[in-house]
C-alpha cells in the first residue's frame, strides 16, 4: 500500500486539499520528518545531504535543517534560498559538476568550501575561484541505465583514470581532493548497483596518491510508484555491507555521505488535478481520454516516455479508502496545454471507472519530488504548480472559521 494511505495524517491532508484549487500538491510534513529519522536510523554512519532540487519548498527546507541535515546545492539560487533560511554555508556541498567561474566564486563568496567535479577545465575553474578548496570527483559508472527509472549517468562524472589525473591536478593547484562520489541513477531498482559503484570506488581508493576521506554515495534510493520498491531498509541492509566488504577497517574507513531526494520527500506528496473533459475520438467507443488541469509542463515532468508511473486515485477511491469496484476501461491520460507533447500515459493503459465525470479530482500518489521543481514557468499561461505543507492546526483553524 502508498505509505500516504497510511499517514494518519491523511483525511485531514484531504480536507485542507479541498479547500485549494487544483491543480496542487500537499505535503505531508510528518512524513518527510519520519522519513528523515528513518534514513537516519538505518544509515547509521552516512551524513546526509539533502538534495535541495527534488522539492526546494522553504518549509520543506527548514523542516529537514531543522531536522540535522547538511544539503547538496545545485545553483546559486538554490544557495540563496538556504543563506536566506539562516543554514550555514559548511553544511553545504556545490554538487553540481556543470559551473559558471562566477558561480563557483558566488558560492566561495558565500562560505561554500566543498565542490563537485568531474573534469579539468571545471576544476580549474574551482582552482581559481575558490581557492584551497575541497574538491570531490564523480565518477562515471556502467551499467545502471536500465534499471533506474530516472537515469543520471553518461551526461555527469569520468573514468577512474581520469579521476586519478584529476587527484594530482588538485593538488598541483593547491586545492584538497579529499573524495569521491557517484549516482546510480534515480529510483534505483537494483541494489546491487551499489555493490558495483563501491566496489569501483574502492579500486580508486586504493590507487590514490593521496587518502580519499569521504565517498559521497548521492541518491537512488527509491519513492511508491505504480511498480513498487523494495523498502529503504532493505536498501540500507545491502549497502552497509558493500561499505564494510570493500572498506573493512573501521580506523581507515573514510567518511561517507548520501545526498537522497526523491526518497525523503516524494512519498510525502500528493498531486491534486482536476478532470476538465473526458472525449472518445471516434464512434467507435475507444478508449478514454482524460484531460487534466496537470500535465507534463506543470508538475508531471516524470511521466516522459512514462518514467514514472504513479500510483492515481479516484476521489471516491482515495476519500473512501477502498478500490472502486464500479466497471473500468482503460484511459488515455493528458494535460491542459495546447502541445501534443502534454499526454502522460498512452502506452500504458490506467484504468478508470465508466463513470468517471468531468470536474472531480485525481490524486497522483508519491508526487512530492521532482514535480513542482520541474514545472515550467508559464506554458500556455498555466502558472507553475503550487506545493502547500500542511498546516500543523488546520483542523483547529477550520473549526474557528
Ligand atoms: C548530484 C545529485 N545528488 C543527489 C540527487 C538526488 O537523487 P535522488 O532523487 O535519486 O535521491 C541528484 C538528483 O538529480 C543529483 O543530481
Amino acid at each position: 500500500m502508498n505509505p500516504i494511505l497510511k499517514s494518519k495524517n491523511l483525511s485531514r491532508l484531504l480536507a485542507f486539499s479541498d479547500t485549494l484549487p487544483t491543480p496542487h500538491i500537499i505535503i505531508d510534513p510528518e512524513m518527510v520528518k519520519n522519513e528523515f529519522k528513518a534514513l537516519c536510523s538505518k544509515f547509521k554512519s552516512t551524513k546526509v545531504f539533502y538534495a535541495v532540487k527534488a522539492n526546494p519548498n522553504p518549509e520543506v527546507v527548514r523542516l529537514v535543517a531543522k531536522l540535522g541535515s547538511n544539503f547538496d546545492v545545485a545553483s546559486r539560487y538554490e544557495l540563496d534560498m538556504l543563506i536566506g533560511l539562516g543554514i550555514e554555508p559548511e553544511r553545504m556541498f556545490y554538487g553540481n559538476t556543470i559551473k559558471k567561474a562566477a558561480d563557483i566564486a558566488y558560492f566561495y563568496s558565500k562560505g561554500v568550501k566543498t565542490f563537485a567535479t568531474d573534469c579539468h577545465e571545471d576544476l580549474m575553474k574551482i582552482a581559481h575561484q575558490a581557492p584551497g578548496s575541497r574538491v570531490y570527483f564523480r565518477l562515471l559508472l556502467d551499467g545502471p541505465e536500465n534499471t533506474a527509472d530516472w537515469p543520471l549517468s553518461r551526461k555527469f562524472g569520468c573514468r577512474a583514470e581520469v579521476i586519478q589525473t584529476l587527484i594530482c591536478e588538485a593538488q598541483e593547484a593547491g586545492l584538497d581532493p579529499f573524495g569521491i562520489s557517484f549516482h546510480v541513477g534515480s529510483q534505483q531498482r537494483d541494489i546491487e548497483q551499489w555493490d558495483l559503484a563501491l566496489r569501483a570506488v574502492s579500486e580508486i581508493c586504493k590507487e590514490s596518491p593521496v587518502p580519499i576521506r569521504l565517498i559521497n554515495m548521492g541518491g537512488g534510493l527509491p519513492a511508491h510508484y505504480l511498480q513498487d520498491a523494495k523498502p529503504m531498509a532493505t536498501y540500507a541492509v545491502h549497502i552497509n555491507n558493500y561499505i564494510e566488504k570493500y572498506f573493512p577497517d573501521p580506523e581507515t574507513r573514510p567518511e561517507f555521505a548520501m545526498e537522497p531526494g526523491r526518497s525523503l520527500v516524494a512519498d510525502s506528496g500528493v498531486l491534486v488535478s482536476e478532470i476538465i473533459t473526458i472525449a472518445t475520438k471516434s464512434v467507435e467507443g475507444e478508449v478514454r481520454w482524460v484531460f487534466l488541469d496537470a500535465g507534463k509542463f506543470n508538475g508531471l515532468i516524470e511521466t516522459l516516455d512514462e518514467s514514472v508511473k504513479y500510483v492515481i486515485k479516484t476521489e471516491h477511491e482515495i476519500k473512501n479508502a477502498i478500490v472502486s469496484d464500479e466497471p473500468r476501461s482503460e484511459v488515455i491520460l493528458a494535460g491542459p496545454t495546447c502541445d501534443s507533447m502534454d499526454i502522460m500515459y498512452q502506452d500504458y493503459k490506467y484504468t478508470m471507472p465508466d463513470d468517471l465525470e468531468s470536474g472531480t479530482r485525481l490524486y497522483f500518489l508519491s508526487t512530492g519530488a521532482y514535480t513542482s521543481s520541474y514545472a515550467s514557468v508559464c506554458f500556455n499561461g498555466f502558472p507553475p504548480i503550487k506545493t502547500y505543507v500542511l498546516p500543523q492546526n488546520f483542523e483547529a483553524r477550520r473549526i474557528q472559521k
